[in-house]
């Protein structure tokens, strides 16, 4: 880690030939439990990742903005004034739309100084680990200090939500964001998205003598594809249908009245969220009575739910798994949007070596490329670093 910001202050330097103002970070996420659920107002309970995005910043005495990264060769630099959704490159969507979408929450984008930002990361792309929100929330802390706004977390959360769904076009919830702004070392963010009220349940899984693996299958996942947002439709459809405002309201005794209403797959959908919402729960409430060596059976289901009623699994993340309960894990799912990305298993330390072969092995006999497989542990949020 601190390699990382070392790199990043010489990755500025040669970029920019100047000295940043300071060093930001924001870690990734996982999400332990509660999948498809944020857009639904129900309830998430996501950690931040040992795994972080470092920005150096400085603020030059014009109103333009220059983006350089690790990503790519190219440096975006535009007027701050003539930032528009839409007209953003790949990566750079991500930083400059941070600064559009903090001109759409009322900051004057002609009033600030401009800045030259410099990004790198450890976080893994495209593997379901929230690598944007990480960027995103990397950006946001660092320009809110250096043009002393003042914005308190939860807006700065809702910021970078904007940016993603409107600069680079992926209509996802709020959950990666507030993980990467509220995570906290060795707790889980239990969000409740109705209220939006944030708060850390203690994981103890340290000292227990268990850790979360994350297993990467290499299959790229994009919320951008059109799967994620016909996920969404479908749930808004299925609760206008059943007449309520979000299916947070749905109760589990209304789904045998649902599956007269509704077509099968709207149903299905339905009766994930509203049967996710509960395994969030008691994970929550299992967490603090019996210890994290209890929750397995909820992440197993959250997986079945995933997989049978919501469709968002693949081969490769069901192989997996298959493969981590089938080889010490107490319990398995897919983490993030699916179709692609990665799994978390919950592991007792001891057999983690065992386990890492076992997939290995599995995929090779499938036929399928090596997934990576790591540890993770529940880290700080966003911060100034230096
Ligand atoms: C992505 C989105 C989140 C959430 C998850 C699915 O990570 O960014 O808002 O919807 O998918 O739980």
């Amino acid at each position: 880690m601190s390699d990382l910001r070392d790199d990043v202050r010489d990755g500025f330097r040669n970029a920019f030939k100047s000295e940043p103002a300071g060093v930001w970070s924001a870690p990734g996420r996982v999400n332990l439990i509660g999948e498809h659920t944020d857009y639904n107002e129900g309830f998430v309970l996501p950690f931040a990742i040992d795994r972080r995005t470092v920005v150096a910043v400085g603020v030059r005495d014009d109103r333009r903005m220059r983006v350089a990264s690790t990503y790519a060769d190219e440096v975006a630099a535009l007027s701050m004034v003539e930032l528009r959704p839409g007209q953003l490159g790949e990566w750079s969507a991500y930083p400059l739309g941070v600064a559009w979408a903090l001109g759409e929450f009322g900051v004057d984008l002609g009033a600030v100084p401009g800045v030259d930002i410099f990004i790198d990361s450890d976080v893994p792309v495209g593997a379901g680990l929230s690598s944007s929100a990480a960027v995103e929330c990397a950006v946001a802390i660092a320009l809110n200090d250096v043009w002393q706004l003042g914005l308190d977390r939860q807006t700065l959360a809702q910021v970078c939500q904007r940016a993603e769904n409107a600069a680079v076009g992926a209509p996802t919830g709020i959950m990666d964001q507030y993980a990467a702004l509220f995570g906290r070392k060795d707790s889980a963010v239990f969000l409740d998205c109705r209220g939006m009220d944030a708060e850390p349940i203690p994981l103890g899984f340290a000292e227990a003598g268990l850790a979360i693996a994350v297993i990467d299958t290499g299959v790229q996942h994009s919320t951008a594809g059109g799967e994620y947002a016909e996920r969404r439709e479908a749930c808004e459809r299925g609760a206008r249908e059943l007449g309520v405002p979000s299916l947070r309201e749905l109760r589990a005794d209304r789904l045998d009245e649902a599956r007269q209403v509704l077509d099968d797959v709207t149903f299905r959908r339905v009766r994930h969220v509203v049967t996710e919402n509960q395994r969030v729960l008691d994970t929550v409430r299992t967490l603090r009575e019996r210890g994290p060596a209890a929750i397995g059976p909820f992440l197993d289901d959250s997986h079945l739910s995933l997989r049978n009623d919501f469709e968002v699994s693949t081969p490769e993340l069901d192989l997996a798994v298959e493969t981590a309960n089938a080889n010490g894990a107490l319990g398995a799912r897919m983490t993030g949007a699916g179709f692609g990305g990665s799994v978390i298993a919950l592991v007792p330390n001891d057999a983690l070596s065992l386990l890492r072969v076992a997939i290995d092995g599995a995929f090779a006999e499938h036929g399928l490329g090596q997934p990576d497989t790591f540890v993770v542990t529940a880290s700080g949020g966003a911060q100034r670093d230096f």
